[in-house]
């Protein structure tokens, strides 16, 4: 029988550039590559409503309908991976509710965190990456067409996010790793497979 594999998850928020590093450590460790919200056909018909901006919703159905997601994410994507043996790589996790509708949106922490257990049981990454970035500089990388309910979030929500993942990651210790996000690609790339490279992959 195969060991579980690892649970990485990449955090942070618009244009911090997680979303092509998590592909990228996804595609070198040849773990499975998913995201939040939307990756199964349950969450694609969930992401389009909590996306739209023309619907409107408190930040507590947003949270809700994260939730989930996530929650059927796990039971069907991310568990049974992992115990196959094949490790995994999430843009996004629970963090980024915590981060969106808790600090941002006002949520109250420990009902999210009890919502969260409830969730995701004892489904918890091995490590979260966080990208972090200054929104001057975030605002600086942004090129939009259309933009979705958070995309269109004013300044001060942003800042919270941000500042919401910084107090996690302070919280979370050595769980959790982060990048200053404002380097190149390629500093970053070198950041991160720096701390990736203490994991035990080979148990996986
Ligand atoms: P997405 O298009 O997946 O892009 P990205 O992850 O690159 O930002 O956008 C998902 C949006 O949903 C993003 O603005 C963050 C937000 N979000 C939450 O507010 N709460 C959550 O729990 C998750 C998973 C995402």
């Amino acid at each position: 029988m195969s060991s579980r594999g690892l649970f990485i998850v990449f955090e942070g928020g618009d244009a911090s550039g997680k979303s092509t590093q998590a592909r990228r450590v996804a595609e070198h460790h040849d773990a499975y590559f998913t995201f939040e919200p939307g990756d199964t056909p349950l969450g694609i018909e969930l992401r389009r409503w909590v996306l739209d901006a023309s619907t409107e919703m408190s930040p507590v159905t947003e949270a809700l309908l994260m939730l989930s997601d996530r929650a059927h994410h796990v039971r069907t994507v991310i568990e049974p991976t992992l115990a196959s043996g094949r490790s995994l790589v999430s843009d996004r996790y629970f963090a980024s509710t915590l981060a969106y509708q808790g600090f941002g949106g006002g949520v109250d922490l420990e009902r999210l965190r009890a919502a969260t257990d409830l969730a995701i049981g004892t489904c918890r990454p091995d490590l979260t990456i966080l990208i972090d970035l200054s929104l001057e500089v975030a605002n600086e990388r942004r090129v939009f067409d259309a933009k979705d309910r958070f995309e269109s979030a004013d300044f001060d929500f942003h800042q919270r996010v941000r500042d919401g993942y910084l107090a996690l990651a302070a919280s979370y210790g050595d769980a959790w790793c982060v990048v200053d996000g404002s380097r190149t690609e390629a500093e970053v790339a070198a950041l991160i497979d720096e701390r990736l490279a203490a994991l035990p992959w080979s148990r996986a």
